[in-house]
């Protein structure tokens, strides 16, 4: 291992020695652990120039082994290093994320929990499910009852879950998506036990890579008047994603709208998700990026809203 990663780890030991028996946060210790891992960020993305894709994957997966000894300790580190359900952001860490605490009790693995959950990305997570909310509530609230809304890769559906009965005000007419079967059932079974009448949800397991097809998304799912989907965009390539939204859009009724977050690669730092962990497939594109793909699928105006975040921007597609 390179001299300069060798003497940061020899000093983040140190730090992580310092909090082993902790059985709550101390934020000076907190700081003094953000640092220290940050201390090394600029010097692995400065080597990124030097190196191809093949050489930088071994060059990521040889720093991850290299701190495997600190950094499994953490619930967070862990599951995003190893993917138990075979891939990383499933809809388990994601509600680990929306919990914003650590899910480790003690020691190093409750502090590294923590600095999981505050990086710019896992905050923006958040902001993203309470922005989504309120989006979602300002449709409903001007349109008819009975809308018809697909949310494609639900994940856990916080955001419904957040709305609550509230939500049976709107009679929607909703089809959840996830190609995770336990991902349909947790959300089934969160947005149920919370009050919601589900008996018009539909929640099925289905791969979103289906819906570049026009022809078979119209005949599978019908028009809808509502379309969203917070979290897949980000990972699907520009070809394919161009053929995904304009398929989706070809799927809105006249006045239906299609919400699509993004990430806004500007203002998340890398070294979190491609070093530190291995979440490294989703695409680095800035705002216009995203905005120019959105307006050659479409070809419509595409209205931008800021979230309190700066690492996530919501797209709103509407179709006259
Ligand atoms: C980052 S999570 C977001 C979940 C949820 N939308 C949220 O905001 O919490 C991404 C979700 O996409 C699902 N997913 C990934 N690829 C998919 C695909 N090709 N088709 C359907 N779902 C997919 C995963 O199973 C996971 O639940």
């Amino acid at each position: 291992m390179n001299s300069k990663v060798e003497s940061w780890k020899s000093k983040l030991d140190e730090v992580c020695e310092s909090l082993k028996g902790s059985t709550s946060i101390d934020l000076t210790k907190m700081n003094e652990l953000e640092s220290q891992i940050m201390d090394v960020s600029n010097f692995m993305l400065s080597n990124e120039e030097n190196l191809n894709p093949e050489a930088l994957k071994k060059e990521q997966l040889k720093f991850r082994t290299y701190t495997d000894d600190i950094f499994m300790n953490s619930h967070l580190y862990k599951r995003a290093r190893t993917w138990p359900r075979g891939y990383a952001g499933d809809y388990e860490t994601l509600e680990k994320i929306y919990h914003a605490t650590p899910v480790k009790n003690e020691g190093v693995g409750m502090y590294l929990d923590n600095y999981f959950i505050t990086r710019e990305l896992a905050r923006g997570v958040r902001e993203r499910k309470r922005v989504l909310s309120k989006v979602l509530i300002s449709e409903f609230e001007k349109r008819e009852k009975k809308q018809k809304v697909l949310n494609i890769a639900c994940g856990s559906s916080r955001e419904i879950f957040d709305i609550g009965k509230k939500m049976n005000n709107y009679e929607a007419d909703f089809t959840f998506l996830d190609y995770d079967k336990d991902a349909v059932n947790y959300s089934r079974l969160l947005l149920f036990n919370e009050g919601i009448d589900v008996r018009n949800f539909k929640f099925m397991k289905y791969n979103a890579l289906n819906l570049v097809s026009e022809t078979e998304t119209e005949a599978e799912f019908g028009k809808k008047d509502i379309i969203y989907s917070a979290g897949l965009f980000d990972y699907i390539k520009t070809d394919v994603l161009i053929k995904m939204i304009s398929s989706l859009y070809n799927l809105l009724e006249d006045g239906g709208v299609l919400i699509a977050p993004f990430k806004d690669k500007e203002n998340y730092n890398t070294f979190d998700y491609h070093y530190l962990v291995d979440w490294s497939y989703f695409y680095q594109r800035t705002i216009d990026e995203v905005k120019d793909i959105l307006v050659e699928a479409t070809n419509t105006e595409v209205e931008i809203i800021n979230t309190k975040s700066p690492a996530i921007n919501f797209f709103l597609i509407r179709k006259k």
